[in-house]
């Protein structure tokens, strides 16, 4: 392996002692150099990896098998310091990568050990390693960092990142917030393993994604350490920070249950919390196997988020759900956690099928059946309020009309209705099928439409489908009916 000068790419460094500072225009240049006197092979790997709605999400040149992220917070002056250590196999040879942060001090990098030149520019971190990578190979990226985390705000108004909260915390990432807290590949195409550890004053709990393997507490701080092994999409990975009550149990087929509720929530969440095992097990039923080693929930107050998130193994709800959100956020698990889209445009096979799991919830419960609801949608009474009906039929669900649009009506309900015109177009059985096997042919893996079809094409061969893509998936306002 070679390197080159630092000097060549150094731009504008903060705080880190073995960085230089020099003029744009040489920072321009070894951009457009493809190799320096050092013989260089490798080029920057890329600021984004295309996404047609958040095209800075996300970078190339590289995937990253894990995230191991070692936290400590202090609530009271908001303050985070973290190291992450992010293990990636470069796809090309690399002179340099990028990685997704957004705010923060950066203190140091370090790339298979050695001190690594970094600069920034917006959510970029472009780091360029002591010796070019290799494609093909390993490596090990160290990022040492600090400050006052962010809220991020998206194109559509919701608030994600680090929400501080009454008494710590709430790290959310749907679509890009996960940016905020730790530096990434922070897209849905590239999924990881996450070893995160998150240390907080002692009384207060940190809940996180996967399995809770240690709780470890000296001079007056508490360390919990969260593994996730399965793979995990940046925009699911999640930290609560506060004085939550834990309540742990078990389905029947043995699957851990760990769920953390605010204490002003207990009494009214209790009811709706002690069914997850039943919910689970009814997906399990109609979804296949649940895709991951152990579920639960996080129930905040109202106003930490706003919103519920289908986080991975356990999701975040804003205060007690009622049934319906708690089966639409553990229907996600199977669609978006374990089957996930391959960009945002791609949303509506999450909301979708979490949809399409709430109308066979109420279906198998004795309630209103899936057809009374695509019906009612159809007739514009499916929403109390008339401009909701309206808004169902406002961009068709593969192409939704913008950035601050992927997770509107067309998505989610009309998304459900493309599902459901698929069963009626080949019937119970085989939609049964299909569903079942969709999250299994792309169990932990991603997924766009065009996959989406051709799976549903290749297991029905003699339905026509055209005319669904056509008017239900692709076409723009409301189809005339089946
Ligand atoms: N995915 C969430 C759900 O349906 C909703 C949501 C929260 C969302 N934040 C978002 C969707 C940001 C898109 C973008 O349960
Ligand atoms: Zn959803």
């Amino acid at each position: 392996m070679v390197s080159c000068a630092p000097h060549r790419i150094a731009r504008v460094y903060r705080s880190a002692p073995f960085v230089r500072t020099a003029a744009a225009g040489c920072a321009l240049l070894v951009l457009t150099l493809t190799g320096c006197d050092g013989g260089v092979r490798g080029t920057p790997g890329g600021t984004g990896v295309h996404d047609p709605y958040f095209p800075r999400a996300g970078n190339g040149g590289y995937d990253v098998s894990h995230y191991g992220l070692t936290l400590d917070y202090d609530p009271d002056r908001r303050h985070l310091t973290g190291t992450a250590v992010v293990t990636a196999r470069a796809t090309k040879d690399l002179s340099a990568f990028d990685l997704d942060l957004s705010g923060l001090d950066v203190h140091s990098v370090t790339v298979a050990g050695k001190a690594a030149w970094f600069s920034r520019a917006g959510q970029e971190l472009t780091v360029r390693p002591h010796d070019d990578l290799l494609k093909g190979e390993t490596f090990s990226a160290t990022v040492r960092y600090s400050g006052r985390p962010q809220v991020v705000v998206d194109p559509d108004g919701s608030r994600e990142g680090w929400l501080p909260t009454a008494d710590g915390a709430l790290a959310l990432g749907e679509p890009v917030g996960s940016m905020a807290w730790f530096p990434g590949n922070n897209h849905p195409s590239d999924k990881a393993a996450y070893d995160i550890a998150v240390t907080v004053p002692e009384g207060l709990r940190a809940v996180s994604n996967g399995e809770l393997r240690s709780e470890t507490t000296s001079g007056g701080r508490t360390t919990f350490r969260w593994r996730t092994a399965e793979p995990m999409a940046s925009y699911l990975a999640m930290v609560a920070i506060g004085r939550f009550e834990i309540t742990r149990s078990t389905t029947r087929s043995g699957l851990p249950v760990y769920v953390a509720v605010q204490p002003s929530q207990a009494r009214e969440s209790r009811a709706v919390l002690a069914r997850i095992p039943e919910v689970v097990e009814w997906a399990e039923r109609r979804f296949g196997p649940f895709p991951f080693s152990s579920t639960g929930a996080v129930v905040g107050r109202g106003e930490d988020s706003g919103y519920a998130l289908e986080t991975q193994n356990r999701p975040v709800f804003p205060g007690a759900p009622d049934i319906g959100t708690l089966v639409h956020e553990l229907a996600h698990q199977w669609f978006g956690d374990s089957v996930t889209p391959k960009s945002w445009r791609d949303m509506w096979l999450n909301e979708a099928f979490a949809t399409y799991a709430q109308w066979l919830w109420e279906e198998d419960h004795g309630g209103r059946t899936a057809q009374q609801a695509f019906d009612a949608l159809l007739r514009g009474d499916y929403f109390t309020d008339d401009a909701a009906n309206e808004a169902v039929w406002a961009f068709p669900p593969a192409r939704p009309s913008g950035a601050d649009h992927i997770s509107d009506r067309p998505v989610y309900e009309r998304g459900a209705a493309v599902l459901h015109r698929i069963r009626q177009a080949v019937g119970d059985r085989a939609f049964q099928d299909i569903v079942r096997g969709w999250a299994a042919a792309h169990r932990h893996g991603n997924a766009d439409t065009a996959d989406f079809t051709a799976y549903v094409e290749k297991k029905a061969p003699d339905t026509d489908f055209t005319g669904i893509w056509a008017d239900w998936l692709y076409g723009d306002g409301r189809p005339a009916g089946p």
